[in-house]
């Protein structure tokens, strides 16, 4: 199983992933939008050599390309898609014909192209309103209160329903909570143009890029009144897509799993962290909710632990904001 083929992997979990992967010895292609349409890809982020083919995954015209181009695939690992909550609550058509109609084009083509192994980037989102106690394990009730959320979920759900007519095929679907962070030799880490997501944005700040960090509520039901969220070093994301592929490769059975630390930080503690590892003591502003944000979200990691052996290298809020910030500072001087 080497020949794979990566949709988004010009963003950035998929490009980290991708790295990973060549590293490994698979032949990868990529397919994203890079900067065209509503794409936020960059073509500097996937390594020479890799197969890269600019246009939608969602588009039967560029799958048929891709597969007739590399020989076809042994696994699609599926991370495209639009990612930002706010944005899906304001535009939910455009999320839904993203990632759900894309995702439907792209499953559906790979099945009947005959790939067995599929792996899904879905997300925590998905948890929605949590109302138990402590972490959420992957049977918490699915009741996401965003469009985004839900997109993740149709397609959770379309994919089930794909496979039982499949039975050959299996799927490992990857709900992440909050990866975040930059490779620890800063030689990659996010490139997207407008950063949206809390640990970028603080890092943005504690460089200049912006002048103001805005923290969305502060009447939440958590601790200090922000909302709670368990980031992930970006790495630790991707050891977890090496280990679904060789699962899935050693013919393990498809399963839905939480890629996350378990470790929950308030937005104030991760702006306090970003403060203490840059030294910069950038503005913070208390605004309004923002539609959409669940109060909380922490996965209980036990299963993929358990499942695919998945031993988390980079567990601490410190690495994570620091490689976050060297990579911001790196990524002025680079004009990326
Ligand atoms: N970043 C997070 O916090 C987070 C959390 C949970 C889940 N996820 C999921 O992980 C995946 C990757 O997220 P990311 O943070 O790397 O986002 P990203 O925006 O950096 O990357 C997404 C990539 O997909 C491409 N793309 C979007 N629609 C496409 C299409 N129809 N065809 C081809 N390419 C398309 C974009 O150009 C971009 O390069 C997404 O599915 C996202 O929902 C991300």
């Amino acid at each position: 199983m080497k020949r794979v083929l990566v949709t988004g992997g010009a963003g950035y979990i998929g490009s980290h992933t991708v790295r990973a992967l060549v590293e490994a010895g698979y032949d990868v292609t990529v397919i994203d939008l890079l900067r065209s349409s509503f794409g936020t890809g960059n073509r500097a982020a996937v390594p020479a050599g890799v197969r890269l083919i600019e246009g939608s995954c969602g588009d039967v015209a560029v799958l048929e390309r891709a597969w007739r181009e590399s020989g076809g695939f042994d696994a699609v690992i599926h991370f495209a898609a639009l990612i930002l909550v706010d944005e899906s609550v304001r535009e939910p058509a455009r999320y839904y014909e993203n990632n759900v109609v894309c995702s439907l084009r792209l499953f559906d083509f790979a099945l009947r192209a005959g790939v067995r192994a599929l792996i899904f980037s879905s997300s925590g989102t998905i948890y929605g309103n949590f109302t138990g106690r402590g972490l959420i394990p992957e049977s918490a009730p699915l009741v996401p209160i965003n469009p985004y959320g839900r997109s993740k979920l149709m397609t959770e759900t379309m994919l089930h329903d794909l496979l039982a007519v499949h039975p050959a095929a299996r799927a490992m679907t990857l709900r992440y909570f909050n990866p975040a962070g930059a490779k620890l030799d800063l030689s990659l880490g996010q490139m997207r143009p407008l950063a949206t997501h809390l640990v970028n944005v603080a890092a943005e700040a504690a460089v200049g890029r912006r002048d103001v960090v805005r923290v969305f509520g502060s009447d939440y039901p958590t601790p200090d009144g922000t909302c709670v969220r368990d980031y992930i070093h970006i790495e630790d994301v991707v050891d977890a897509h090496v280990l679904a592929l060789r699962a899935l490769q050693a013919g393990e059975p498809s399963a839905v799993l939480n890629v996350g630390y378990g470790q929950p930080y308030s937005v104030l503690e991760v702006i306090e962290e970003m403060k203490r590892v840059s030294g910069a003591p950038f503005r913070v502003e208390i605004g309004e909710r923002r539609s959409g944000d669940p109060p909380y979200l922490a996965a209980d990691p036990r299963l993929i632990k358990e499942m695919l052996g998945w031993k988390p290298r980079f567990d601490s809020l410190e690495t994570i904001c620091r490689t976050q910030f060297l990579w911001e500072k790196k990524r002025q001087s680079l004009t990326i």
